[in-house]
């Protein structure tokens, strides 16, 4: 198994660029499915988990039709046969982001099998709101040996009105699926509580290229009016706002200076502004020649001053701080002046970095959804496990930062998320290796 191994304290310097989005490409690529003609996307990152959507497009009748990849990542898919509806339970196991498929199945077949997603590292993560949507326009469920079986009605799926908010609030796949499946309904849908994350602005902006009629995305209030059939469409992923943020927080975290390109900036106000009180700045370079700059795609600086001050994050849903950037985010603040305080709003149980941080020396202590971090003056290298993929770019970022060597196992989980994330930053200085752990002097793993 692929572990890396890090030698820290050194300080990050350079530039590097921001690829597209992985939580933006997985409902993009399911948007395919909607139409006969080809969907190209543009800038479509090279990950485990795009892969795994690839499979499953492949056995639900949607291929590849341009095979060279690139390294710009164009990649159109096209339906060839619509006789299988079914995403079963080996594909979608390995990625909960399968149920994307759902609404578009739906819509476009009239039927759909999709296993039901379990739960994760992160949490329970139910589906009931999207059931919940899709029963709104018609959709009729059942479970059979784990998985959802979903039918439209004679006359297919009919506009409603529909409230999306959950405990936690919205749901951003939630929001995609009805979405999606309202694009081909009859009549009016309109979501209310819709999730306003930049991935469903960007599926709106794909689905209206392909002939939807969508206003207000990007609101809690989103409004579609049916069409009978959407056509082929040729769309660039935006900038992942995640990605950005990690890079963001692993110069800050290394007191170092980087220059970042295609960065979703508009996209990450909240981090920004946490970022500006801990005392990390962040400067939008203009752009060439004077031209405009596109605040979804610009290209910033960043440097920290030597100390960090500490602060109060709560996770919310967009535009409040991603709860995707708060393990990276509390390997920062190990190293703040002082007590932050982090409280998880949206997966409350995702803390399984806690216990790896303190392993590194990190001062925490969890009470339920909230965490108290005492910052400390150095983090100390050590072996640590990866348990999901902003956890373990939260421990790459610790490792970066820690005094002598740091042994991240199983990151494969950060394989599904980053692309090549060893080689970009060794190309901004660090010492970081990918190494097979059967390699590791000593141990299946465990090194030293
Ligand atoms: N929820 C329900 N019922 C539902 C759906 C969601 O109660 O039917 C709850 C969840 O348990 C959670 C909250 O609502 O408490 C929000 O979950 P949401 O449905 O928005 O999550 P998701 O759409 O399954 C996407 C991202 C996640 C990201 C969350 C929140 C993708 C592929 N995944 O998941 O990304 O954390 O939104 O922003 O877009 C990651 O990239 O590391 C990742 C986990």
């Amino acid at each position: 198994m692929d572990t890396f191994v890090i030698q820290g304290g050194r300080r990050l310097a350079g530039r590097t660029r921001v690829n597209g989005s992985k939580n933006a490409a997985l409902p993009l690529l399911a948007a395919a499915l909607l139409t006969d003609e080809p969907v190209t996307l543009r800038d479509v990152p090279d990950l485990a988990d795009i892969k795994n959507m690839h499979r499953l497009l492949a056995e639900l009748g949607c291929h590849r039709v341009n095979e060279q990849a690139g390294p710009s990542g164009v990649q159109t898919f096209q339906v060839a046969d619509s006789s299988n509806c079914h995403a079963r339970y080996e594909v979608v196991r390995t990625m909960r982001a399968s149920v994307c498929v759902l609404g578009p199945l739906l819509a476009k077949r009239g039927s759909a099998r999709v296993s039901m997603p379990g739960g994760c590292a992160i949490g329970d993560r139910p589906v009931d709101i999207h059931l919940r949507g899709l029963t709104a326009l018609g959709a009729q469920f059942t479970l059979t040996s784990g998985d959802i079986i979903a039918t439209t009605p004679r006359g297919g799926l009919k506009g409603a009105t529909i409230f999306l908010g959950g405990p936690n609030g919205s749901t951003v796949l939630g929001t995609a699926n009805v979405m999606s499946a309202a694009c081909l309904a009859k009549g009016t849908t309109v979501i209310e509580s819709a999730a306003c994350e930049p991935e469903i602005v960007d599926l709106a902006r794909l689905l209206m290229s392909m002939g939807a009629k969508i206003s207000g995305a990007g609101s809690p209030r989103v409004t579609i009016e049916g069409v009978d059939r959407l056509h082929e469409a040729d769309h660039r992923v935006i900038a992942d706002r995640i990605e950005a943020g990690t890079f963001l927080m692993a110069a800050a975290i290394t007191n170092g200076d980087i220059t970042i390109e295609n960065c979703p900036m508009d996209a990450l106000l909240s981090l920004n502004d946490r970022l500006a009180a801990i005392g990390v700045d962040v400067q939008t370079l203009p752009g060439k020649a004077g031209a405009e700059v596109d605040p979804m795609r610009a290209t910033v600086r960043v440097t920290c001053g030597r100390v960090l001050k500490p602060v109060e994050v709560t996770t919310q849903p967009h535009p409040g701080f991603p709860t995707d950037l708060q393990a990276q985010l509390m390997a920062l603040l190990c190293l703040a002046d002082g007590n932050s305080v982090i409280t998880e709003r949206i997966f409350p149980e995702r803390f399984l970095h806690v216990a790896e941080l303190s392993r590194m020396g990190a001062k925490l202590f969890r009470q339920g959804p909230t965490v108290i971090v005492s910052g400390v003056r150095n983090l100390v290298g050590a072996p640590v496990m990866a348990s999901d993929l902003r956890a373990s770019a939260c421990l790459v970022m610790a490792g970066l930062a820690a005094e002598g060597t740091t042994i991240i196992n199983r990151v494969y989980h950060l394989d599904r998320g980053y692309e090549r994330m060893e080689d970009r930053l060794r190309m901004l200085g660090a010492s970081i290796e990918r190494v097979d752990d059967k390699d590791l002097p000593g141990a299946s793993g465990g090194g030293e």
